[in-house]
């Protein structure tokens, strides 16, 4: 086999109080990424669609830079053309970056017969990730790669649960990030009594996944006294949106992974109501893309045909 094509579903990581270590895969949208092996032994790059300048270059591209780490770490020689066709906006929190990654190891692991197990291709992706956010976090990674709802339980060595999600509606509004990661603004210092609540929410939204609840699902992922506040703040309105879309009835709402797109979990019955408050409250934003009604899904990245 010499080419492979692959799907590679959108993440949300963190997922409210799981900084760095939950994240899930959501049903809508995905990108498609095209590996063909060639003589060349030189990785190279093509991305169609690429209305948002993503960088071709090795070194800068989560994809290029996960096979680059993957070929030096198994002393492999080989050429490969990765394409990625862009369907979903990058930048905006929504893990594309980290798909791309975890498709590109993915791929080559079949393409080349390497027997890696999920944990080390995760652990190859999350070196691509670098290239983005200039942190090897493996939540967007995890998640892109298994589908359903991922903890990452060790990071070193790299350790990584998959947990069988229920569909619990999610309505995203897809902001671009102002500036490429804001992860450097972020406090560990939070202090006694907000570090128990931390965990008690990351229990509670394991509990709530186990007992198929998107209630306290919702109650669960709305609390995050480590990542929200800084990305919070570098949303404007943020605070008053957050406020609204609860009081209409969503369960939940936070930031979506590096930001600046936010989710809500709600009802099957409000999703449409929610959605248009979404639009309405954020259309007025220079960052904002589009409102996207989705659900949580169990779908990782897949060879198609
Ligand atoms: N856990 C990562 C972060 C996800 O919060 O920076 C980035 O999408």
């Amino acid at each position: 086999m010499k080419e492979i094509t692959i799907q590679t579903p959108i993440t949300c990581a963190n997922v409210g109080p799981g900084y760095d270590i939950f994240a899930v895969s959501l049903a809508e949208n995905s990108d498609i990424i095209k590996l063909k092996l060639n003589d060349s032994g030189i990785i190279s790059i093509k991305v169609r669609n690429n209305f948002q300048n993503i960088p071709t270059k090795v070194s800068d591209n989560t994809a290029g830079l996960a096979a680059r780490e993957l070929f030096k770490s198994k002393n492999i020689v080989q050429g490969v053309e990765i394409e990625i066709i862009k369907k979903v906006t990058s930048g905006a929190g929504l893990g594309t970056t980290g798909a791309s990654a975890s498709a590109v190891v993915f791929g080559l692991n079949k393409l080349l017969n390497l027997n890696l197990s999920e944990n080390e291709i995760i652990d190859f992706a999350r070196r691509g990730e670098v290239a983005s956010g200039g942190s090897p976090h493996a939540d967007n990674v995890a998640a892109a790669l298994l589908g359903g709802f991922v903890l990452v339980r060790n990071y070193q060595p790299i350790e990584v649960m998959k947990m069988k999600m229920p569909e619990f509606p999610i309505v995203l509004a897809v902001m671009t990030k102002s500036q490429r990661t804001t992860r450097g603004f972020i406090s560990y210092d939070i202090g006694v009594e907000k570090l128990r609540l931390q965990m008690a929410h990351c229990a509670s939204v394991i509990h709530a996944i186990h007992l198929q609840d998107e209630k306290l699902f919702g109650k669960a992922i709305n609390t995050d006294f480590i990542a929200e506040p800084v990305r919070g703040a570098a949303i404007s309105e943020y605070w008053e949106a957050k406020k609204k879309v609860l009081k209409a009835g969503a369960f939940g709402f936070n930031v979506s992974g590096g930001g600046s797109s936010v989710f809500a979990v709600c009802s099957e019955q409000n999703r449409d109501e929610i959605a248009e408050l979404m639009k309405e409250i954020f259309k007025n934003n220079p960052h904002f893309v589009d409102v996207i009604k989705t659900t949580t899904s169990n779908t990782g990245v897949r060879e198609i045909i």
